[in-house]
């Protein structure tokens, strides 16, 4: 299975698994971060799933939608890395993906 490294706002990083077919919000919920909230579920309506991802991973990531790029221009936090989790589709061609979550609003 995929391994996620996820860094919380407190600086730890924990190594988890995920499946394909989850979203990276998904691996990172259901591994009890809790400090991830993703409030709507995944339904792009809350920008509480807002994760800063590696450089090293940008070109793997899917192109950002319009929508989500207005819902992360809502955060104060936003930074070049940032991304919504709940619209990064995990699996095995994002492997060892490296995401720290970020502020929170
Ligand atoms: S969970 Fe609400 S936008 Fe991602």
């Amino acid at each position: 299975m995929p391994e996620l490294h996820v860094t919380t706002r407190g600086g730890d990083t924990k190594t988890v698994r995920g499946r394909s077919g989850m979203s990276t919000m998904e691996v990172i919920r259901e591994a009890g971060f809790d400090e991830l909230m993703a409030l709507c579920g995944g339904e792009l309506c809350c920008a509480t799933c807002h994760v800063y991802v590696d450089p090293a991973f940008a070109g793997r990531l899917p192109a950002m939608s319009e929508d989500e790029d207005e819902l992360l221009d809502s955060s104060e936090h936003r930074e070049p890395g940032s991304r919504l989790s709940c619209q990064l589709p995990f699996g095995d061609d994002l492997d060892e993906l490296r995401v720290t979550i970020a502020p929170e609003d």
